[in-house]
């Protein structure tokens, strides 16, 4: 079954780890991460952005599939559902379809208008058990069409937000989803301290942008207070290699021709691995 992703957040922040959300595309990214959490048994968020959402023949869809891969897959560790950068009408029709966690991202709003829609949003959420994460300062990079400057994000706004009462906040800073520049300064961990002091300790903090960040950043952001860390690129990558390389050696191309479940297979293992190594570096193994 399907939980919310609050306990989830508790036990990281207590525990001093990050549990991973890993954005899926399909049916195979999804059963990869789900058989790689229970191997690992780890907690696991499973992000869905609208535009995958979309792809994957709507949000009821999505929830089908999750839902019947945690039966007939015997996944016993805590999984979410959970939106990933969704509009207010996107987190009000996950919450419809049956998802247990959703993000508002109204980092792209005035302020106020983040602080209106959060507010209700947390009012809904609460009524159905479910968690909210919400973002200041967007993250940098394009993801569905919205980019992003790569902000830092103002603590004092943090603080509006976090004190409405969301389950999780994700901050702006310095990340950026997909690949970092080669100039990159790397994460502002003067930002990161300054928004904790002001949220306070119990609240857990979002690193979106996973991919590429150097492992001791990671450490030292989960030292601060991030409880939850966003993958999506280093999959897709994974996923697009392993399948190029199939193909390349022509092993497809011969007897029966296209079978999606041979062609397919050698980015399944890829994403298992790379979310393996998330898990392993995030500290999440072993605590389902
Ligand atoms: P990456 O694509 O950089 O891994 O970021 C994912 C993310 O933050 C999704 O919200």
């Amino acid at each position: 079954m399907l939980v919310s992703a609050k306990e989830m957040m508790k036990k990281a922040k207590d525990g001093k780890y990050a549990a991973g959300q890993f954005n899926i595309n399909n049916l195979e990214w999804t059963k990869a991460v789900l058989l790689t959490a229970e191997e690992c048994k780890s907690p696991v968020i499973l992000g869905v952005s609208e535009g995958a959402g979309k792809y994957m023949a709507g949000y009821g869809t999505v929830v089908g599939m999750v839902n019947g891969m945690l039966k007939e897959l015997k996944i016993s560790v805590p999984v979410a559902l959970h939106l990933d950068h969704g509009s207010y009408n996107g987190a009000l029709a996950c919450i419809e379809a049956g998802f247990s966690s959703v993000m508002y991202d109204g980092s792209h709003e005035p302020i106020e208008q983040n602080v209106a829609n959060t507010t209700r949003l947390v009012e809904i959420c609460a009524k159905k058990g479910l968690s909210l994460e919400a973002e200041v300062g967007s993250i940098g990079g394009e993801e569905d069409g919205v980019v992003g400057m790569g902000e830092c994000a103002d603590p004092d706004e943090c603080k509006r937000i976090a004190d409405l009462g969301v389950t999780m906040l994700a901050a702006g800073i310095g990340n950026i989803h997909g690949k970092y520049p080669d100039n990159w300064p790397g994460l502002s961990f003067e930002t990161l301290q300054a928004v904790k002091d002001k949220v306070g300790d119990d609240m857990p903090l979002v690193l979106h942008g996973g991919t590429g960040i150097p492992d001791d950043m990671i450490k030292k952001a989960i030292s601060l207070g991030v409880a939850k860390i966003n993958v999506n690129t280093e999959c897709q990558w994974a996923f697009q290699k392993a399948t190029r390389e199939y193909i390349e050696a022509g092993k497809d191309l011969s007897g029966k021709g296209f079978d999606p479940r041979k062609l397919l297979a050698p980015g399944f293992e890829a994403i298992k691995a790379t979310v393996r190594g998330k898990m392993e570096l995030f500290g999440s193994v072993g605590k389902s």
